[in-house]
């Protein structure tokens, strides 16, 4: 057999043995390098009580960047969990699209591209107590996506992966046999975060994963979903209602407020140049560490009738720098331009 047939028999034993999934096919980065693993495209959720719609999350429009973690921050009720949930198809979709790796995901989909998002999409919960079934053992629980996604090779094989992991996220594998009421809040978490991990996830949606729990444990949990984003490769919606949790993980953040994106930018851009009255409102309830700075510091409270926002001249999201989008009208648009070209001219 000469080089060449024997190149294209091994190209077509790969292609026969390889059986590629629907979404396994990772399309090539669109111009300029742009790779989106989610994006959201107009996309509106609500929740329906009989016929009528009440709607959470209007026109969203986001692009989540292979490799990243996304920041999604903004109080309590404004979609966030909404937005997490439409992602995982357990809350549907009223309007647009939300494609994955360029595959469609949200409306009707095929049972196979379902189970195979179920492999590449996991969520870490806020509340891990709710989460995890109290009934069955750590080992159960850490095991479960293994055995649905048949990714081992026998019992001794499952077991070593299940043990491993356990050290991974700071567990024994004596704890194994214990249920979930034996452990403390961030033990729990740790469990929650080992079975979500073990079937090496592409995304995590992680809905304020450490908002339940103690302060003082917040930063390892915290460093702990660091490590496998970097380790795995992961890409990661980050859910927060505070900007200073999302500050140190988050490659970009965006606020939300009311069911709508008011700023989207890197985290380093959105501490230097806040725009938007509600990002400045939330930056002002960040903690500062220098005591006699912190004594001193204004809350700023946002009040969305200050906009006075008319028929003519409605919001939008603009691009009003490079990856810099703000939520304003034509007349805020000027301001906030004008914000930004004073804080060059101070600079040069
Ligand atoms: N299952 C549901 N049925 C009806 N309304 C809901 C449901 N879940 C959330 N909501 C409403 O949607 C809004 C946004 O909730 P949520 O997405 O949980 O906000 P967040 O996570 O930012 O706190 C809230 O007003 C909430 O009451
Ligand atoms: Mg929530």
């Amino acid at each position: 057999m000469n080089k060449l047939d024997h190149q294209l028999n091994t190209l077509e034993k790969e292609v026969k043995t390889k059986k590629p999934g629907l979404l396994s096919h990772v399309p090539k980065p669109r111009e300029g390098g742009y790779d989106p693993v989610v994006e959201f495209k107009n996309v509106q959720i609500g929740y329906k009580r009989g016929n009528v719609e009440r709607v959470i999350v209007r026109d969203l429009n986001l692009d989540i960047i292979r490799g990243e973690i996304f920041g999604l921050v903004g109080e309590s009720g404004s979609g966030k969990t909404t937005v997490g949930r439409a992602l995982i198809r357990v809350v549907p979709i009223s309007k647009g699209e939300v494609l994955y790796n360029g595959v469609r995901i949200s409306g009707k989909i095929s049972r196979a591209l379902s189970r195979e998002l179920k492999q590449k999409m996991q969520m870490i919960f806020q509340d891990p107590s709710a989460s995890l079934n109290d009934r069955a053992n750590v080992d159960y629980i850490v095991s479960e996506g293994l055995r649905a996604f048949h990714m081992y090779k026998n019992e001794e094989d499952r077991l070593e992966t299940v043990e491993e992991m356990m050290r991974r996220v700071g567990l024994r594998p004596e704890h194994l046999k214990r249920y979930p009421h034996e452990f403390s809040g961030g033990q729990r978490q740790r469990i929650g975060i080992a079975r979500s991990m073990i079937i090496r996830p592409e995304f995590i949606v992680a809905d304020e994963p450490i908002s339940a729990l103690d302060v003082s444990i917040r930063a390892q949990v915290l460093n702990l979903i660091k490590e496998f984003q970097k380790e795995l490769n992961m890409t990661v919606l980050f859910i927060a209602h505070d900007l200073s949790v999302v500050k140190y993980i988050s490659d970009r953040i965006g606020v939300i407020y009311n069911g709508n994106i008011v700023e989207l930018t890197s985290a380093e851009r959105l501490f230097e140049m806040p725009l938007h009255p509600y990002t400045k409102s939330l930056l002002s309830a960040v903690p500062i560490p220098d005591p006699r700075v912190e004594s001193k510091k204004k809350i700023v409270v946002y009040h969305p009738q200050m906009h006075q926002y008319t028929s003519d001249d409605m919001p939008a999201l603009y691009e009003i720098e490079p990856g810099h989008f703000v939520r304003a009208n034509q007349k805020e648009l000027k301001e906030y331009k004008e914000v930004i070209k004073k804080a060059q001219g101070g600079k040069a």
